[in-house]
């Protein structure tokens, strides 16, 4: 998606400013550009990468204020002339732009009929022109944003620059995220942390409704009613050695590889071996407020969402609370009822979806109480919610999560633990789930041990024109959360479902040119899953199994066996060899493997 950089200091901007692109690379994009003011504004924008853009550049591009953009194309094709920054006619407004402006066409009507020059296909170009249309007459560039964002209709996350006015920057969030990096006698502001952290870790987050004006020597934020906002800077604990790929290939395969550390990271601190429970100060529940619940509802989208499957299965499981998951971009369209006996869970990875924001907003807006399940601190939903559990996975770079969706099954284990032992869970059971949550770690190193294998699997795999991948109750959310990774970096078409419905469609799809993954735990149900293992081969079907023990080369072609831990843990440790296939599945096709075509990775627009 789009990403945002802007800097107001004492050095030159634009090395700050192509630093920051380059860092908002992963989110996915079409093109670049930046803009720098120096007695006027000086330009350069590109179809392309950030590397394109900087070969055009000159040395020689002084401006020790600017802001930049990469596009990923909503209104009008990727072109040099649609890419951000946007001019008005004059070149005295420059603005960059994140999110969608809905009464574009309208707004452009107007301004063509009162004289502006479009140049572009973008909504961008409007915010511009009106801009510069009440620049002349207001006392400052804050007031002048301002009015023009009141005529705007839509999302946006903005920063702008004046020519006439060479000190600051303002910037302004209404739906997509911006942050401000405060420096020591220079200000930064990003869509992104990523963009931040190689210069500042004290970080302020906008609200939506939010406007910021930067300078050199500080910020002002102001509320919706032009009031100014008090705003405490947070400190991030991401550092600028998270965004390089440590010597790996792919940041996928360096996000894969991190997760015996990353899950360590998500349970430190948070098993109490006494009482054989979790502490999660951040739910900001007592006990008898943790008991008070009938239902679990969670919401999130994507892998998200399927990570909410898993922990539906596990307060299911754990704590015997009924549960369930929904994709949070049809629960935010379906008018919920929100029941105050329930207890909503949000999961996020960038916490900045908007979907999963919107949802979280309605339900607010209800009275509902959610926690949010997320890995960036201090972003829009870890904001909107009552409380939650932050992952504490680092950033994830690589627009597929993988190390994000193992650390948020690993925190509902933690809640379905707190919310089981404050009602019915065993002290037995709990110290069972405890040992098995320690155990994880060491596991994932064992299973990141079979790669050879796996990339030899991956290699035959690879040229099936579609895979299907099943399982059962608790290896369905696996299923398909194998299946969404395969699609997202391989482009592999494969369809996830629960084995017990294969033969109720799906079979007639099963062929020698149709491999199945299948995800066979020991657990109460191997039977019924060597069974229907059988009537897949009994139709010349392929068969990977991802599972505990090798079986019968009858019923399974390939096998892949993971260490076992406790049935309920089972499906974080079954996951972990499906993102390995996926990704070698995708190096072997020659994939683009951390920016698939396009995806983003923070979904910020609707
Ligand atoms: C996962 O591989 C995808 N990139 C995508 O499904 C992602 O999980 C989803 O867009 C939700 O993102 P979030 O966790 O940042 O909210």
């Amino acid at each position: 998606m789009c990403g945002i950089v802007a800097y107001v200091g004492p050095k030159d901007a634009a090395p700050i400013l192509l630093e920051g692109l380059a860092r908002l690379e992963h989110r996915g994009y079409d093109s670049a550009g930046l803009v720098v003011s120096n007695k006027g504004l000086k330009m350069r924008k590109v179809k392309g990468r950030v590397g394109d853009l900087a070969a055009v550049v000159p040395a020689r591009f002084k401006g020790t204020l600017g802001i930049g953009h990469t596009r990923w194309a909503t209104h009008g094709a990727p072109s040099d002339a649609n890419a951000h920054p946007h001019l008005s006619t004059d070149e005295r407004v420059a603005v960059v732009h994140n999110g969608v402006i809905e009464n574009a066409d309208e707004l452009r009507a107007k301004l063509e009929a009162d004289g502006a020059v479009f140049v572009s296909e973008t909504d961008t170009e409007v915010l511009a022109h009106l801009i510069a249309r009440t620049v002349e007459e207001s006392d400052s560039l804050e007031e002048a944003v301002r009015t023009a964002l009141k005529r705007i209709v839509g999302t946006y996350g903005i920063a702008v620059i004046d020519a006439r006015r060479p000190g600051e920057v303002v910037v302004a969030r209404n739906g997509s995220p911006i942050v401000l990096g405060i420096g020591e006698k220079e200000m930064f502001a990003a869509s992104d942390v990523a963009a931040l952290v190689r210069y500042t870790r004290q970080v302020v987050h906008l609200e939506d409704g939010e406007l910021a004006v930067l300078r050199a020597d500080g910020f002002t934020t102001f509320g919706g009613d032009a009031r100014e906002t008090a705003k405490e800077p947070l400190t991030v604990d991401w550092e600028a050695g998270h965004y390089d790929t440590g010597g790996y290939e792919h940041y996928l395969l360096k996000e894969i590889s991190e997760q015996p550390e990353t899950v360590a990271r998500t349970l430190r601190g948070r098993l109490d071996d006494r009482f054989h429970i979790a502490h999660l100060g951040g739910l900001n529940m007592d006990a008898r407020e943790s008991r008070s619940f009938r239902r679990v509802k969670i919401i999130g989208c994507g892998s998200a969402y399927y990570s909410g499957q898993i922990g539906a299965q596990l307060i299911e499981e754990l704590a015997r609370i009924p549960a369930d998951a929904e994709p949070a971009s049809e629960f935010r369209y379906r008018s919920p009822v929100v029941e105050p006996d329930t207890l909503y869970v949000a999961i996020s990875q960038s916490g900045e979806t908007y979907d999963t924001l919107a949802a979280v907003q309605e339900l607010k807006r209800k009275g509902g109480r959610v926690l949010g399940i997320v890995n960036t601190v201090g972003s829009a939903i870890a904001r909107e919610c009552d409380g939650g559990v932050y992952l504490h996975a680092g950033p994830e770079v690589s627009v597929a999560s993988t190390k994000a969706f193992t650390s948020t099954a690993v925190a509902f284990a933690l809640l379905a633990l707190h919310l089981g032992r404050v009602r019915d869970l065993s002290p037995a059971d709990g110290r069972r789930i405890c040992e098995g949550l320690r155990r994880l770690p060491r596991q994932i190193e064992e299973i990141l041990a079979l790669e050879p294998q796996i990339k030899e699997l991956a290699d035959k795999y690879a040229d099936a024109a579609s895979m299907m991948f099943v399982g059962r109750v608790r290896g369905y959310p696996v299923a398909r959360e194998g299946a969404q990774k395969l699609k997202e970096i391989s482009y592999v078409h494969a369809e996830a479902y629960p084995a017990s419905e294969l033969k109720h469609g799906p079979l007639a799809l099963i062929g020698p040119e149709t491999p199945t993954v299948a995800i066979v735990p020991d657990d109460e149900l191997l039977d019924k899953n060597l069974t229907t293992l059988g009537e897949i081969r009994a139709r010349g079907g392929r068969v990977l199994m991802v599972g505990h023990r090798t079986a019968d080369p009858k019923l399974a072609d390939d096998c892949v066996v993971v260490p076992r831990n406790e049935i309920e843990l089972d499906p974080i440790l079954l996951t972990i060899p499906l993102q390995l296939l996926a990704y070698h599945a995708a190096v072997a096709l020659g994939r683009d493997v951390d920016k698939p075509r396009n995806l983003a990775k923070s979904v910020t627009v609707e």
